[in-house]
């Protein structure tokens, strides 16, 4: 019997920061423009998602109005806060009332120390395409004031946004987090794309096509192919609409070839839960050959 690891994921923040939108794009493939239809969230929506064969996320989105916020903190407080593996707090970057958001935070701090002292905590500063001055010292410096009002509590930032790879980006990150044996992960990927001579080698989840390992690539392959550094999301974003299309006209979508003049892409079924992606810069390298390769390295993966 295989080891399930089963992890509580809250999701807390004020009401409108953009909790449900972000939970229905990344877990219901829903596209970022129906997400103004949503409504705001009562009481607790708890969600059950299958990530990875043996890890379960048990996600709490936490409505976020104040009537909400206040009962968590009072008679709900030890059920709410307790055996949570990580908390994502959602700010938004201009918020109407910041004051009042850091007020409820710094209370769930205090919650989550004292009720799950192990729990990891990201802070999203959601809603970035609003920004219309520089995003980057905007998010820097809410960045330096959530560190400062977090005190001694370790959190990782991330400015995200539905309209673009950043919110892939943050979940992507915070997901490897939970993947109990990411490290080994990474090492079979590394070998693999050494077998594949390949320029580097991707591991998507299936369902939601974020982005779970990467092999690690030699500096000189950077340099050469001066790869982008927002490769990983942005091909996320492209293999689900491609998904979506599919199935408009009812077709499933199974795998996927690219041979062009600077290199070939292979996009394949890796496990039942996993797709890989291999890309090669080598023209003598075949995609049959690669084809071959994730036939025979699946068990590993398994
Ligand atoms: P409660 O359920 O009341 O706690 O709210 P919530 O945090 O779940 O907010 P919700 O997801 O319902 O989003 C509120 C509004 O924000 C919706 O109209 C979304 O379209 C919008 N929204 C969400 N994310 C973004 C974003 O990144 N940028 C912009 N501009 N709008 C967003």
């Amino acid at each position: 019997e295989e080891e399930v690891f089963r992890t509580k994921v809250l999701l807390m923040g004020a009401s409108g920061s953009g909790k449900t939108s972000m939970r229905s794009l990344i877990f219901s493939n829903n596209p970022a423009s129906l997400t103004s239809r949503l409504g705001a969230t009562i009481d607790v929506e708890q969600n059950h998602v299958r990530f990875l064969g043996d890890l379960i996320l048990n996600l709490w989105d936490c409505g976020g109005q104040d009537s909400f916020m206040d009962s968590y903190l009072s008679h709900q407080r030890s059920t709410i806060f307790q055996h949570v593996g990580v908390m994502i707090y959602v700010f938004e970057v201009e918020s109407r009332d910041m004051a009042k958001d850091l007020v409820y935070y710094k209370d769930c701090l205090d919650a989550l120390k004292k009720y799950s002292p192990e729990a990891n905590v990201f802070l999203l500063v959601h809603k970035m395409d609003l920004v219309t001055g520089n995003k980057t010292a905007a998010l820097e410096k809410k960045e330096r004031d959530l560190q400062y009002e977090s005190g001694d509590m370790d959190v990782t930032v991330f400015g995200t946004s539905i309209y673009d790879e950043s919110l892939y980006k943050a979940w992507s990150r915070i997901v490897h987090t939970l993947i109990p044996n990411a490290a080994v992960l990474t090492r079979h990927l590394t070998t693999f794309a050494e077998a594949c001579s390949a320029t580097e080698v991707i591991l998507f989840e299936r369902t939601t096509f974020l982005v779970i390992a990467t092999s690690t690539q030699t500096p000189q392959s950077a340099d050469v192919h001066q790869l982008s550094t927002t490769r990983y999301e942005r091909t996320s974003e492209l293999i689900k609409a491609l998904k979506h299309s599919a199935s408009r006209v009812r077709e499933e979508f199974h795998a996927l070839e690219m041979e062009l003049p600077e290199y070939t892409a292979v996009l394949d079924e890796m496990t039942k839960n996993t797709y890989v992606l291999i890309i090669v810069h080598d023209p003598v390298i075949e995609t049959a050959a690669l084809k071959i390769n994730i036939r025979l390295a699946r068990r590993k993966f398994e």
